[in-house]
């Protein structure tokens, strides 16, 4: 295996060790949260103990921000390999490289404001800023998007989930205060559909292993 193989390989291992959990986590509680509030609407007594709502936001709050992470390792990878140490950027276009890095620490830092933002407005702006830092890393030259085939790009449903996590984030107050219950079921019917993304990832992202180039033919 060479370096830049065992640096495609960092990506994969965060996600394997530290996403996939979080999702069993969460959807558990998840589950056990609408179960409860179902069995209390409709009279029943529950078995289910009551902090199941608030540890399903806390451990989503970890995978938010693990997914994030993640997907800013995703996104650096091949835009320092393929794009800054490729066309040594930092001699070629000076602007481009602190540019770049800008962005990514604007991104961080944006992500950071919005668990800290009290008020809906701010939440609003933070998600929004964080969220445009992803859209702009993943449009950066060094990255495989398979636009061409967009129904099960890696990068697609990678940076849309990216987004779903955020908007996560950003809602936590108005699920709650909420009596309709319209932002909850707007964060189920989105929810659901990341899990999907997720499953998605994982095939799509161990296809790409081939693809961008981990396997190499064994000696014959
Ligand atoms: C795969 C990811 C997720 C799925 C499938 C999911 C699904 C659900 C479901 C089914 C409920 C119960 C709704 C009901 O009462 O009928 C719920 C509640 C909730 N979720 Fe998520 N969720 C996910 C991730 C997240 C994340 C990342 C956050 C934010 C950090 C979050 C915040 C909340 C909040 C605030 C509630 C209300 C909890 C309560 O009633 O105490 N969820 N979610
Ligand atoms: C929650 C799950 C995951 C998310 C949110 C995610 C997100 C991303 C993002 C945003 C990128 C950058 C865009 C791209 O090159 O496609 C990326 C790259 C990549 N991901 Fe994932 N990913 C996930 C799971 C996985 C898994 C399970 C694997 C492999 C088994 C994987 C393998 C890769 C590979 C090989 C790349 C290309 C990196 C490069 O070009 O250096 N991903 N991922």
């Amino acid at each position: 295996m060479t370096a830049e193989q065992f640096t495609l390989l960092i990506h994969p291992t965060l996600v394997v060790i530290s996403v996939f959990p979080l999702i069993g986590i969460v959807c558990y509680f998840a589950w056990e949260t609408r179960q409860r509030r179902l069995q209390i609407k409709a009279g029943e007594k529950s078995k289910i103990p009551p902090l199941v709502g608030k540890n399903h936001v806390e451990i989503g709050k970890w995978l938010s921000t693990a997914v994030v992470t993640v997907s800013l390792i995703g996104l650096a990878r091949p835009i320092i390999a393929k794009n800054i140490v490729k066309n040594t950027l930092w001699a070629t276009n000076t602007f481009q490289f602190i540019f770049l890095i800008l962005i990514f620490l604007f991104t961080i830092i944006t992500f950071i404001l919005l668990f800290r933002a009290r008020n809906k407005l701010w939440r609003g702006i933070f998600a929004t800023l964080s969220g445009m830092g992803v859209v702009i890393l993943g449009c950066q030259d060094g990255i495989f998007r398979r636009t061409n085939e967009w129904y099960w790009s890696h990068y697609y449903y990678g940076v849309i989930v990216t987004l779903l996590m955020i908007f996560s984030v950003a809602i936590i107050d108005d699920i709650y205060r909420d009596k309709s219950l319209k932002w909850r079921n707007i964060h189920i019917i989105l929810n659901c559909l990341a899990l999907l993304l997720f499953i998605g990832q994982g095939y799509t992202g161990a296809r790409d292993l081939f693809e961008i180039g981990l396997w190499s033919p064994p000696p014959s």
